[in-house]
């Protein structure tokens, strides 16, 4: 993980982050890290609390870990205030939406946004499969409005993708990349279509491991362990799909299979089942595996 630094460049300093789930919160650290000033929205106590937890626990994996002091976390923390009030934003320079993957939920908060944030604010979503032309078009500015898609977990991932929509404008384009490079992300910029680059490449692959473990060809362990030392990739796809989270894997998969119709994109059926039976990964304690605590090694 890069370093902690304490400035902003000057022209943006205050970043809101709407949604405070496993993304939002993770998106928040990694501005805050940077030296940002963040608001960070949710739309209730319990989430606003769940988001608190989740900024308390990474930062203090990072104490644990001696990447960080308790001071400089203390710091970090200092500079992320939480609330339900979407007012808040107004102070913003760029808002990022890391809601739930629902589009009818994303408009209506870009919608609200048109009241709230200033004219020259950056509006981002940091949606995994949506369209982001749509999204921009609840909002009067749509030209403001951009995609930037973190990667989980994402103080660790490098990788930002940046969606640009045809009215996006280019000066916007432009600024989101400084500000991604200033956070030590490495950008990538692509057109709108469901996927992107990474998940577009990523699901088919990650599909098919679900069906091979569907169709007992092979047990969970097997199928992760022939990815991870025959081909080097730190996670196997079934204990990747529960850090990404089942439900958040199975609107990726069927939103692309909607846009695409290529069948590696037909979501698995177990997955569905998973996800209808409460076994989420990580986050709920099960999916492929079962964990303790939502970062513990697997326990069954
Ligand atoms: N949150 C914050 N930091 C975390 C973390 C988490 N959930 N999990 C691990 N870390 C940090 C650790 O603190 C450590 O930091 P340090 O180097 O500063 O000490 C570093 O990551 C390495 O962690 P560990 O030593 O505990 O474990 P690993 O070396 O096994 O790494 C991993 C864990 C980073 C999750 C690694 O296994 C990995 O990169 N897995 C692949 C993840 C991936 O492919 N993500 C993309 C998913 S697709 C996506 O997000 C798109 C979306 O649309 C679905």
């Amino acid at each position: 993980m890069p370093p902690m630094t304490d400035t902003a460049p000057a022209s943006f300093s205050t970043v809101g982050v709407i949604g405070l789930g496993t993304m939002g919160a993770g998106i928040a650290e990694v501005f805050a890290r940077n030296g940002y000033t963040v608001i960070g929205v949710e739309l209730n106590d319990g989430g606003v609390e769940r988001g608190r937890q989740h900024l308390e626990h990474s930062t203090g994996r990072a104490v644990k870990r001696e990447k960080m002091t308790e001071e400089q976390q203390a710091e970090l923390l200092g500079r992320i205030t939480l609330t339900t009030d979407m007012g808040a934003l107004s102070a913003a320079d760029l808002v990022v939406e890391a809601v739930v993957e629902s589009l009818a939920i994303k408009k209506s908060i870009f919608a609200t946004l048109d009241g709230i944030v200033r004219d020259d604010a950056i509006l981002a979503t940091n949606t995994s499969s949506l369209s982001v032309t749509e999204i921009s078009t609840a909002n009067s500015r749509p030209g403001r409005v951009i995609g930037v898609h973190f990667f989980n977990p994402a103080p660790v991932q490098n990788l930002v993708e940046i969606i640009r929509t045809v009215v996006t404008e280019p000066a916007v384009l432009d600024a989101v990349q400084g500000v991604l490079r200033d956070l030590g992300k490495n950008p990538v910029v692509c057109g709108d279509k469901a996927g992107f680059i990474a998940n577009t490449l990523l699901f088919g692959y990650l599909n098919h491991a679900v069906s091979m473990y569907e169709g007992k060809y092979a047990s969970r362990e097997d199928i992760d362990a022939a990815m991870r030392f025959g081909c080097g990739y730190p996670m196997g796809p079934l204990a990747l799909l529960d850090l990404i989270g089942l439900d958040t894997a199975y609107e990726i998969l069927d939103t692309m299979y909607k846009q695409g119709r290529d069948r590696l994109h037909a979501p698995a059926p177990i997955l569905k089942q998973y996800v209808t039976a409460g076994l989420l990964g990580r986050k709920s304690g099960r999916g492929f595996y079962t964990y303790e605590a939502p970062d513990s090694p697997v326990v069954v």
